[in-house]
């Protein structure tokens, strides 16, 4: 069979647009039964140009409606990544408390003024939607937050923040973040800044993300910043770091604890794989419904214009639920893929207790489709190890992952996995996330999509994700032996129906 780029990488449940390039998540919003996606997009070529706004909607996360592009770039700029609010008490005045404005704040990038060597070529601007996102009109007293003269100056986040009753945003500023508050949306105060010197600094910081969020089974809540950096990623290129702490309304202050572990990593990733980037978290859904939810670019800087897609290049992580937990005293962020996956289910495969004294084939292609399952397992009876699971094809594809409990990492491994021509680095390497712990158990749920594989390793508290291009679809799913024979438990593998 000849597959098409169709058949063989467009994912089946995964958000890519139809055609054109895609790069960071911006703005999603929740409102009205839909939650709604923007994205830094491109229409008119599969590599990055001229920015724009893509826009679409989904009312369960998983299945998604695209819509007319949202912002195009103007004489000001290209429309760089952003927020958007719902502005539900008509701060702004753009709306009525009856028809809620939504609200929008972008980074213009003047290319005019860095193809002339100034500094100062980005600026924040703002738009506003009457009609639940789907067009938006530009504030004509753009820009209203100007360059004060910071190379790097993008990407705001906003946020109602209930605990001191204000709108707060953070934007990135070379090696820094910036706090603003605001009480209309238009007009911002600068409070002050963070991250000099703090966490992983190997590239420039973009993209972060500011928020509170409760610490699982308690009553106290602790403030989370989410903050990419390219390159300088744990495994090379792009990736989004975490940090948890205080925020008193108008400083960040990092967490006794958190510093803690800073001193013995540098720094602490939402997820160790090469494919998600520059992730952020829905507006107006705590709100809504108490989840506090992400989504992430899976894709990487270093190779994403040059991945084997012609028609449209890159695709979303699946959205994922965030939680903050506590373990042995410190904080970590954890994530689950959002449970309206569930929905999808079509078949349902599950075996109880698999000992492994020899390589074993777990399912295969007669059983269940490869290319669009979920599966979950625990790990049991792990000693100083190695334990490795695999897809493969009969093209001699082999997408590997597992954990290595003698030298203490999680890993993913691509160098067999299909396509590899099209970038020297891709490939270049294991993918690791390291780890402390003695493990003697590990609970494990996997997420497969033709051209990616999600691994949540330890209840979520370490994600792996990354992209692969098979020649042809993955056929069988094999753990191989280890030393000291294990066990398989709780084995179940969901095909989902797309
Ligand atoms: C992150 C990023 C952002 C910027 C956008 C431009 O991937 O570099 O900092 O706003 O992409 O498309």
């Amino acid at each position: 069979k000849v597959y098409s780029e169709e058949d063989l990488y467009r994912p089946n449940f995964h958000f890519t647009p139809k055609k054109g390039w895609m790069n960071d998540p911006n703005g999603m919003f929740y409102y009205n039964g839909y939650y709604h996606l923007f994205y830094q997009y491109y229409p008119d070529s599969n590599v990055w140009g001229p920015m724009h706004w893509g826009h679409a909607i989904s009312t369960d996360l998983i299945t998604w409606t695209e819509k007319p592009i949202a912002l195009y770039p103007d004489e000001k700029g290209y429309i760089f990544s952003g927020s958007a609010v719902v502005d539900v008490k008509n701060t702004s005045g753009f709306g009525s408390l009856k028809n809620p404005p939504m609200v929008a704040m972008f980074t213009y990038h003047d290319m005019k003024k860095e193809k002339a060597g100034e500094t100062n070529y980005q600026s924040q601007g703002i738009a506003y939607s009457l009609n639940e996102g789907l067009t938006w009109t530009k504030y004509e007293a753009n820009p209203i937050i100007e360059n004060p003269n910071i190379k790097d100056f993008r990407d705001p986040k906003m946020t109602w923040d209930a605990i001191h009753q204000q709108w707060i945003m953070v934007l990135a500023a070379g090696d820094k973040t910036m706090f603003y508050r605001s009480k209309n949306l238009k007009e911002w105060e600068l409070l002050s800044d963070f991250g000099k010197d703090i966490g992983a600094h190997g590239g420039v910081w973009e993209c972060p993300d500011f928020f509170p969020i409760l610490v699982e089974g308690s009553d106290d809540y602790k403030w989370v910043m989410l903050l990419s950096i390219n390159p300088g990623g744990p495994n090379g290129g792009s990736a989004t770091q975490y940090f948890v702490g205080d925020f008193d309304g108008k400083t960040f202050t990092l967490d006794k604890t958190f510093s803690q572990d800073l001193k013995e990593q540098e720094a602490l990733y939402i997820d160790y794989g090469r494919d998600n980037y520059a992730g952020v978290t829905w507006a107006n859904i705590s709100e809504v419904d108490g989840r506090k939810l992400f989504i992430g670019w899976m894709s990487n800087w270093q190779y994403a214009e040059k991945v084997p897609t012609e028609k449209w290049r890159s695709s979303m992580t699946i959205p994922r639920e965030l939680s903050l937990v506590k373990e042995n005293g410190r904080y970590r962020i954890a994530f689950q893929p959002v449970r309206e996956l569930n929905n999808y289910i079509s078949k349902t495969i599950k075996k109880e207790t698999l000992k492994i004294d020899k390589e074993t084939i777990i399912t295969d292609q007669s059983l269940v489709d490869l290319s669009k399952v979920e599966i979950r397992f625990t790990l049991k009876g792990l000693k100083k190890d190695v334990y490795t699971f695999s897809f493969s094809n009969k093209s001699k594809n082999t997408l590997r992952f597992g954990i290595n409990t003698k030298d203490k990492y999680f890993f993913i491994d691509r160098k067999n996995s299909g396509d590899l021509s099209f970038s020297d680095v891709f490939a270049n390497t294991v993918s690791k996330a390291p780890f402390t712990e003695d493990f003697a158990t590990m609970e494990v749920k996997v997420i497969v999509d033709k051209t990616s594989i999600e691994v949540f390793y330890n209840n979520g508290k370490t994600v792996m994700t990354e992209i692969f291009f098979p020649e042809k679809p993955m056929e069988t799913f094999t753990v191989s032996k280890a030393n000291f024979n294990f066990s398989v438990e709780n084995l179940i593998i969901n095909q989902l129906n797309f």
